[in-house]
């Protein structure tokens, strides 16, 4: 029983100690989640309402005919849904920086017979989104992975539409996790406006507006 304790400890330990290095190293380096760990990314958490897939989409107040920005998209978790609610009329761009994501994005895509899908795989923060395109951007337990956390915001913002909606998810099982307070700053320096919040500081959906006279 003690080498049991022993051994369960050790492991925790050890878990805490991959976690604080990756979230250091991550303000400096970009160190996105591996592509082979896209499978516990594609989990709903069991631990936190406000990161699965129905609470989110549920609070974004889609519309058929709407544009929607999933940076980050990974292997397309919110992805589809978010296809599926704004309709064949409405257009999801699923971007992310890494190809091993985005095969697995379109792929689920294909199966699910959704055709209103674009995959495009770059870094958020180089510039490469149209402006005063989207009204729904989501950044779902990506903000951390990020080294200049700045200019990616700044490009949703240049990106999304006056009166569009950036929302962002934090969960504090995730290495990357940002609190709300840095969060909050970031977006509103930037010009962002805070409409909602939903959760607690451990597992949270902020929604930020881009106000119309930007
Ligand atoms: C933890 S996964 C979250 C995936 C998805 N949003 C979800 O919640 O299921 C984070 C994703 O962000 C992507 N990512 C990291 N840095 C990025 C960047 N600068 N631009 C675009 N995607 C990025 C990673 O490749 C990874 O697929």
């Amino acid at each position: 029983m003690a080498t049991f304790t022993f051994v369960t400890l050790c492991a925790i330990f050890f878990i805490i100690i991959v976690f604080a290095v990756w979230h250091l190293a991550s303000r400096r380096y970009s160190l996105p989640c591996p592509v082979w760990l896209r499978w516990m990314v594609e989990l709903d958490n069991p631990f936190t309402r406000t990161n699965r897939a129905a609470f989110i989409t549920e609070h974004l107040e889609l519309a058929p005919g709407m544009t929607v920005l999933d940076a980050g998209c990974g292997p397309g978790r919110l992805t589809l849904p978010v296809a599926r609610g704004v309709g064949s009329q409405g257009h999801v761009v699923a971007m992310d920086v890494q190809a091993g994501m985005l095969e697995r994005a379109r792929e689920k895509a294909r199966l699910a017979d959704l055709g209103n899908i674009t995959f495009l795989q770059a870094a958020l923060g180089d510039g490469q989104l149209p402006k005063n395109h989207f009204d729904r951007a989501l950044l779902v337990t990506v903000l951390g992975e990020i080294p200049d956390r700045q200019a990616a915001l700044k490009e949703i913002l240049t990106a999304l539409k006056p009166g569009g909606i950036l929302s962002i998810t934090e969960v504090i099982f995730d290495p990357h996790f940002q609190r709300r307070g840095t969060v909050t700053r970031l977006a509103c320096g930037l010009g962002f406006r805070e409409k909602a919040f939903y959760g607690n500081c451990i597992a949270y959906v902020l929604h930020f507006v881009k106000p119309k006279e930007i």
